[in-house]
């Protein structure tokens, strides 16, 4: 019995060892990138928990982390442009250095909505690394200073993406097999 290997996932997109590489490559570009800085990691939960726990430990700095709720109104797959503060950071963001760390940018929704409020608060500077990228969905003028995947059109699951809150712990990214939504 595996769950990791059964047919809720139609096809892999990205394997654990395509997610360990190119993660350990971004670690070290933003290692490069922040020389002599001591950024702030900042996670958006739920999603990105797998990714931010293997990219913090690739970026060879001084930083500290945080961690934000956030969720779009409704519970559907489809991103509403409403965002809503589930649990806010816990400390002060006032000159420093911010990089959000995100699962996936679809929409643009959540994180445009995310930037403009961490703005209000006088950082020095605010980029975005996200794992993943679905380029074609953009609502938003918004893009990833960091991303590791460029994905096509596909609802994808694992590493921290979910279906319903579940899948998050697959430690690929796969795409959901349409049998589990009917
Ligand atoms: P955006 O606001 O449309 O950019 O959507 C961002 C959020 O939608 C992500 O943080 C995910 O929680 C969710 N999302 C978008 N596409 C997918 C997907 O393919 N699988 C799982 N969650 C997704
Ligand atoms: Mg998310």
């Amino acid at each position: 019995m595996s769950f990791f290997n059964s047919d809720h996932i139609a096809k892999v997109l990205v394997t654990e060892q395509q997610l360990e590489e190119a993660i350990t490559k971004l670690g070290a570009e933003i290692t490069k990138d922040y020389e002599g800085k001591k950024p702030v990691i900042v996670g958006v939960l739920k999603g990105s928990v797998p990714f931010m726990a293997d990219l913090i430990r690739k970026i060879d700095l001084q930083i500290t982390i945080d961690f934000m709720s956030v969720s779009s109104y409704g519970e559907d797959t489809v991103s509403s442009g409403v965002v809503k503060i589930l649990k806010d950071l816990d400390s002060s963001i006032t000159g420093k250095d911010i990089i959000i760390v995100e699962d996936i940018l679809d929409t643009g929704n959540t994180l445009s909505y995310m930037v403009e409020m961490l703005e209000q608060r006088k950082p020095n500077s605010i980029k975005i690394a996200t794992l993943l990228d679905k380029k074609e969905r953009r609502i938003k003028d918004i893009n990833a200073d960091y991303s590791c995947f460029v994905i096509p059109n596909e609802f994808v699951v694992g590493y921290g993406l979910d279906y319903n809150n579940e899948y998050r712990n697959l430690p690929f990214i796969g795409v959901l097999d349409p049998k589990v939504y009917s």
